[in-house]
């Protein structure tokens, strides 16, 4: 199968790309090599390569010239320096995923992976001991600044108990970023919708591994604390350090990738179906900054309490219908995987 893999220079798509060379796939990889992912072009990518940008019409008529399918991951990543940012998300991740689904509709290429996340669902599921599943809204800026970071239950100001995001938990985007994230998966459901195409939107957790890029103001929070220990200097860890996430290794995602490509096909259509794709391990952030800590032999982590508006307190996938319907295992713990990315390299180029 010849499979367009947009972003495929990136993180997460370089592993897809070399998931599906061994596969025995041919992976064709465009990519526009933003400024903000690379300071230089990653060399060694088993795949043809076309520098250009998904919102180029042109470019993507010719690279989806014999393409099966399209595995789309690029997009500007991250909470970005400041609201100012906001017209360069939008136009790289929605205008772009716009302009390959119209490329795609015209060279009647069926099937897409899209990559997604789980900050479409803000924050994620709590429990009242006495109202049972609410929705909290955005944090105050005042609790924030006085170190009250837990969000309590709307009707009763209770504490909440968090728990696990299913896919059918509302769509609930609290930054740009998520906003342009979920933009991608109604995009791509018209899509469907008014081509017959099928589309598989994977909502990654936090992803993590080799390769990942170095600390921007547009990496990932496991990138700042592998920067800082490289450096010598101790993980700064916002709030109180004991939000939650699922920390998922870039090689778990790439199989998921894999998966789902082959899923799509089967599928009927106009089919749309997103799955959450998480380890299925909840961790804190603090967790995390003291296990890359521990395996790099210190320094110790330091809990700053600070915070950044527009992050969410807890949000942790179910991601057990990936499993069970497609046959996805994570393959990478929590432990292993921790100590291998705090030898591995992260990207500067
Ligand atoms: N890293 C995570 O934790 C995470 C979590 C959830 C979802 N995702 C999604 O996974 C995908 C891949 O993210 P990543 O972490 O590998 O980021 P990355 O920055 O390493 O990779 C993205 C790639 O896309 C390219 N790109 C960006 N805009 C482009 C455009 N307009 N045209 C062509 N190429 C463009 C960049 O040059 C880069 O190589 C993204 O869609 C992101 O939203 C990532
Ligand atoms: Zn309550």
């Amino acid at each position: 199968m010849r499979v367009l893999v947009t972003g495929g220079a990136g993180f997460i798509g370089s592993q897809i790309v070399s998931a599906a060379a061994r596969a025995g796939h041919e992976p064709v990889v465009l990519d526009a090599l933003l400024p903000t992912a690379h300071a230089e072009p990653p060399a060694g990518l088993p795949a043809s390569f076309v520098r250009a940008d998904v919102r180029d019409p042109d470019a993507l008529a010719h690279a989806l010239r014999g393409v099966d399918a399209v595995c789309h991951q690029a997009a500007m990543v991250g909470l970005g320096k400041d609201f100012a940012d906001t017209p360069a998300y939008v136009s790289c991740n929605d205008l772009g995923t716009a302009v390959l689904l119209s490329a795609m509709a015209a060279a009647g290429v069926r099937d897409l992976v899209l990559a997604s996340s789980m900050v479409v669902y803000g924050e994620g599921r709590y429990t009242c001991p006495r109202h049972g599943a609410v929705r909290p809204g955005p944090r105050a800026v005042s609790d924030l600044d006085e170190g009250r970071f837990e969000p309590l239950c709307p009707s009763c100001g209770a504490e909440l108990a968090p728990g696990l995001v299913g896919e059918y938990a509302p769509l609930d985007p609290r930054n740009v970023y998520a906003a342009t994230k979920l933009q991608q998966e109604f995009l791509a459901s018209a899509w469907a919708r008014a081509t017959g195409g099928r589309v598989i939107a994977l909502r990654y957790h936090n992803v993590y591994g080799p390769g990942m890029p170095r600390d921007t103001p547009y990496a990932g929070v496991a990138s700042f604390f592998r920067s800082a220990l490289a450096a010598g200097r101790a993980p700064q860890v916002f709030e109180d350090g004991r939000q939650r996430r699922d920390f998922v290794h870039v090689r778990d995602v790439a199989g998921a990738n894999a998966v789902a490509l082959a899923a799509v096909r089967e599928r009927g259509e106009g089919s749309v179906d997103a799955y959450n794709c998480g380890s299925g391990e909840p961790h804190t952030i603090g967790e995390m900054a003291a296990a890359l800590a521990g395996a790099q032999g210190g320094p110790e982590p330091v809990v700053t309490g600070e915070y950044r508006l527009g992050d969410v307190r807890h949000v942790t996938a179910d991601s057990s219908r990936l499993r069970a319907e497609l046959g996805w295992k994570p393959e990478v713990g929590f432990a292993a995987g921790m100590r291998e990315f705090a030898r591995a390299g992260l990207r500067d180029g």
